[in-house]
């Protein structure tokens, strides 16, 4: 008989850091998924936000609330065990003050049953960090590309090409590991400054466009799967096609139930 997989918890990311064990991320947004993620014995399962546009058919990540993540969260929760779940703290839930972020946050893990809660923003948010490890909350950073801030950035853009800004995004990582942080993720950046950050700081580094370097990977998971027939970005690789297969599927039983092939006898109960 196999050993059950061990649970993942923050303290074994620091190791996995230290063993230069990298870690893998994907996103989850219901039960299913996050079965397949428990399956595949991924380390981490984010809760993102991004569901607002692959789950919900929303055009950002703006229109998400918090009541929308919880109702995900927790399905998710029910979906796996073993890896870290994490909840993504959507569009203005943390940043009027800490207070309203750690009363939001720990919604996230009392009704949405996460484990530890990521929010985006450099050096600004460190007082919410603060607040939240204080109160006992883990908390997962996240620098580089802010989809919440895309109108302030200008757009889904790769950051960190302008002078200057490879060492404020080093400082940004520094603020929030000396405020608390687990892990913090980049998103889209050049390879070489998230080398930099992953150097400069004891916590693990996550990346999604931000090249090798990083200590661990995180994809969305529809990217990741083809389960979607919108562009795939490319900061990901698709690893199937499943957007195409599903198509397939149906059609064959469309076809099937039209010509009279489906139900067959072993689909049917005898009196
Ligand atoms: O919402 C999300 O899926 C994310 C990941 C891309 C890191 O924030």
């Amino acid at each position: 008989m196999s050993a059950s997989p061990k649970k993942v918890r923050v303290s074994t990311l620091r190791r996995m850091k230290a063993e230069r064990r990298r870690i893998t991320m994907v996103t989850a947004y219901d039960a299913i998924t996050a079965a397949l993620a428990e399956a595949a014995g991924l380390d981490v399962i984010l809760v993102g936000d991004s569901l607002g546009m692959t789950a919900l058919g929303l055009p950002t990540t703006l229109p998400v609330t918090l009541d929308m993540m919880l109702h995900h969260a927790a399905a998710v929760a029910r979906g796996a065990v073993t890896p870290l779940l994490v909840g993504d703290m959507p569009f203005m839930t943390y940043k009027v003050s800490p207070e309203q972020a750690l009363a939001n946050a720990g919604r996230m893990i009392q009704e949405g049953s996460m484990e530890a809660v990521k929010i985006e923003g450099g050096k600004e948010m460190a007082p919410v960090v603060e607040r939240l490890v204080e109160a006992g909350l883990p908390v997962m950073g996240h620098i580089g590309l802010l989809p919440q801030s895309i109108h302030a950035q200008g757009g889904f853009r790769v950051q960190g090409r302008e002078a200057g800004e490879a060492e404020r995004l080093e400082a940004e990582a520094r603020a929030l590991e000396a405020a608390g942080i687990f892990a913090l993720v980049l998103e889209a950046m050049p390879t070489g400054i998230a080398e930099r950050i992953t150097r400069a700081v004891a916590i693990p580094t996550i990346g999604v466009g931000a090249g090798p370097a990083c200590d661990g990977q995180v994809l969305v998971t529809t990217d990741l799967l083809g389960l979607t027939d919108k562009r795939i970005p490319k900061l990901a690789r698709p690893y199937a096609h499943l957007f195409d297969d599903a198509v397939k599927a149906l059609r064959a039983y469309a076809e099937d139930v039209r010509q009279g092939r489906f139900p067959g006898p072993e689909n049917t109960y005898g009196e």
